[in-house]
């Protein structure tokens, strides 16, 4: 792909003698596409049906001069006001029966018709107006789909949507009865006109109308991106379509997302998470969500905003320190990203994103941040050129599921535990021993990973069981954990079986009682050693499983915690309680040591490493998120490939590049 660096660019917020100033300094700099447009819809329609394009092609014409391309947003993520005069029910309603209005942006129902005619109309001329401008190469649908959306819309239109989609999946009222077990508390319904969105209830709802709603939810939002798909597909072939997505968000399912575009996006904001870790982000969450977005797609993908300086809104957060906006866009490119976008060229002098900087101050002289981006792609360009296209090699899995995590958000069970941080409890654990970790999918093919951890497969169904036992029995190493098999996939609790239902077997083991650990913590034994845990104790009875840790407290101390059961081939480990970094960390050296799964490299803390494959090469990334210059043992074979000579030292929010062509995962090239 031609296309390595770029940035977000808003013309329309800039004097016209200035675009080609922008233009100049962006190809300087080494920008090749720019993204635009996709929040400009008054500009472009300022009455229904009068198109004025001609201000935006200036620009892409100006852009085009120095070679750079351009990406265009469809506006949907903010109609005008005009419309909303016109269609005022577009507005979404809140969970609370609350409309919310203009004035911000997501200001929108994605399932009202009328708004639907008025996205069609637009995204048509749209689409049709650059169908054959060579300088229009892609197209992003709307904007961080979910993005503002979380509770939202609970409108007539949603609920009329909701009880067709309902039809769909269940035919008759009485399978919907039958699915949400209505028998409970009198909610039996005669007719689906009868069924509402899950609102505000004086009492807590319905868990199983509550899954259903929030999987709707997500159907929804895919069927408003496909809607506009289809019209560019049909209007405007041969673009590319993508899409910017939020990591770990949960309102759309991001697999099914991808399913739609070329390739998927990833919008990264280290700082925007302002925590107090490594000067306001924790690089192992930027990881896990860029992991996500790889294995979205199982493929590279692009970041379509890039943080390039302070970020904020009214309160802001710290100042990028020197070296940290060229770590960040690395570390985007190190687990996956084929280009880089950075958001945005210049910070705008008006509206809610005042203080959300770009490459640019407020007054357009280049300062710092241009300085050392323009250094950054200067000396990473030719490095990402030969990475495009690479994806890492098979080592472990972890299967990511959007319905355990909207059942896991409806029953909680412990009130801090939510599934992104569960799920983070191993996936940081890995990484930090430097494992490489993808994402699958229940539906996904499992061969070829050697460890596949399953957090929270609290639903279950007999053929995800069936679909485990095969994994195991062909010499595959699964993890499950507590809270195994509770719920079929209609959140109803399963009657049939023991816990873990449909895997006691595979696991050989019940678990015959079980612990919330409310306010208090617990500890475990390994070997000598013992290590906290939170949240919850599962009380195990083995049947073929083998202890490997056991509870050190209550009633039930020296009873068995964590697990191991040879089945077939393969083995299962069995988890039944929150383990803490401590004892996530024995985790992994026990699967190190037992699963074949292999370290890039063991580094000090807070130096990331990750690799990428291609043609029989390995490309190593090694990444000092520390304020510190920290040391590394890098091995004989590999090879710098950065301009920073043969030294192992590297600086505070510095990095290093390596290359190898033989040796560590050799192995593995024939699955790539
Ligand atoms: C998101 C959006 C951008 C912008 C930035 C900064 O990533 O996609 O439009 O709003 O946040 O707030
Ligand atoms: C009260 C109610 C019951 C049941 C229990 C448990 O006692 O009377 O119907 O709801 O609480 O929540």
């Amino acid at each position: 792909m031609k296309y390595l660096f770029g940035t977000d660019y808003y013309p329309e917020h800039w004097p016209r003698d200035r675009w080609a100033i922008d233009a100049r300094m962006m190809r300087e700099m080494g920008i090749s596409i720019v993204r635009m447009a996709e929040f400009s819809w008054a500009k472009w329609e300022p009455a229904e049906g009068v198109f004025h394009f001609e201000d935006l092609d200036e620009a892409i014409e100006i852009l085009a001069k120095e070679g750079i391309d351009c990406i265009l947003g469809t506006p949907t993520a903010a109609p005008p006001a005009w419309i909303i005069q016109k269609n005022p029910e577009i507005q979404p309603v809140d969970s609370h029966g609350h409309r919310l209005h203009f004035g911000g942006r997501h200001h929108d129902c994605q399932s009202n018709l009328a708004y639907r005619e008025h996205s069609r109309r637009f995204v048509t001329a749209f689409a049709r107006h650059y169908a054959d401008n060579p300088h229009v190469v892609g197209w992003q649908i709307d904007n961080e789909l979910g993005n503002s959306h979380g509770d939202l819309c609970f409108c007539p239109s949603c609920e009329d949507r909701f009880r067709q989609w309902l039809k769909d999946k269940y035919g008759t009222i009485e399978q919907v009865n039958k699915a949400w077990g209505t028998a409970f508390w009198s909610q039996d319904y005669s007719d689906f006109s009868q069924i509402t969105a899950p609102k505000d209830t004086v009492t807590g709802h319905n868990p199983s109308q509550q899954l259903d709603w929030k999987r709707f939810c997500s159907d929804l939002v895919l069927d408003f991106h496909r809607f506009q798909a289809d019209i560019l597909r049909k209007e405007a072939p041969n673009k590319f379509i993508t899409h910017n997505m939020m990591g770990f968000s949960d309102k759309v399912d991001y697999f099914k997302l991808t399913e739609q575009l070329d390739f998927a996006s990833q919008d990264q904001y280290p700082g925007g998470h302002f925590q107090p870790e490594h000067n306001g982000y924790r690089a192992d969450e930027q990881a896990g969500a860029l992991d996500l977005i790889r294995s979205a797609g199982h493929k590279p993908f692009w970041v379509m905003e890039q943080q390039s300086g302070i970020t904020g809104w009214e309160i802001l957060g710290r100042t990028p320190r020197p070296g940290q906006l060229g770590l960040w866009a690395l570390q985007g490119i190190a687990h996956g990203a084929d280009a880089i976008v950075f958001f945005r060229w210049r910070s705008c002098t008006m509206g809610t994103e005042q203080y959300w900087h770009g490459i640019l101050p407020h007054h357009g002289v280049p300062g710092r941040y241009y300085q050392e981006l323009k250094q950054f792609i200067a000396d990473t360009g030719s490095i990402l050129e030969q990475v495009q296209g690479s994806v890492p090699a098979k080592e472990a899995a972890i299967l990511f599921s959007y319905d355990q995590e909207y059942a896991m958000a409806i029953q909680p069970h412990h009130p801090d535990l939510k599934y992104q941080s569960h799920v983070m409890r191993y996936y940081s654990a890995l990484h930090r021993r430097n494992i490489p970790v993808e994402f699958v999918r229940e539906e996904d093919d499992w061969s070829g990973w050697k460890l596949l951890i399953a957090p929270f497969q609290f639903l279950m169904s007999m053929s995800l069981a069936d679909k485990m036992r095969a994994y195991v029995r062909q010499g595959g190493r699964l993890v499950l954990d507590f809270r195994c098999g509770v719920k079929d996939t209609h959140n109803i609790a399963i009657m049939t079986d023991n816990l873990p239902c449909y895997v006691s077997d595979l696991c050989g083991l019940k678990v015959v009682e079980y612990d919330c650990l409310r306010d208090t913590d617990g500890a475990v034994s390994w070997g000598n050693q013992n290590y906290p845990i939170e949240f919850w104790n599962d009380i195990i009875q083995t049947d073929t499983a083998m202890p490997l840790a056991l509870y050190a407290r209550e009633f039930y101390a020296g009873t068995p915690a964590i697990t191991v059961n040879q089945y077939g081939e393969g083995s299962v480990y069995y988890i039944g309680t929150g383990m803490k970094p401590e004892l996530a960390d024995r985790m992994v050296q026990e699967w190190i040591d037992h699963c074949g799964i292999r370290p890039l490299l063991e580094t000090p803390h807070g130096v990331e490493v990750t690799h990428r494959k291609k043609n029989g090469s390995t490309y190593i990334f090694v990444l000092n998120h520390n304020a510190e210059e920290r040391v590394i043992e890098a091995p004989e074979s590999w090879q710098p490939i950065d301009s920073k000579g043969k030294g192992t030292d590297i600086p505070a929010y510095g990095y290093r590049v390596y290359i190898l062509t033989c040796g560590l995962y050799t192995d593995t090239d024939s699955k790539l």
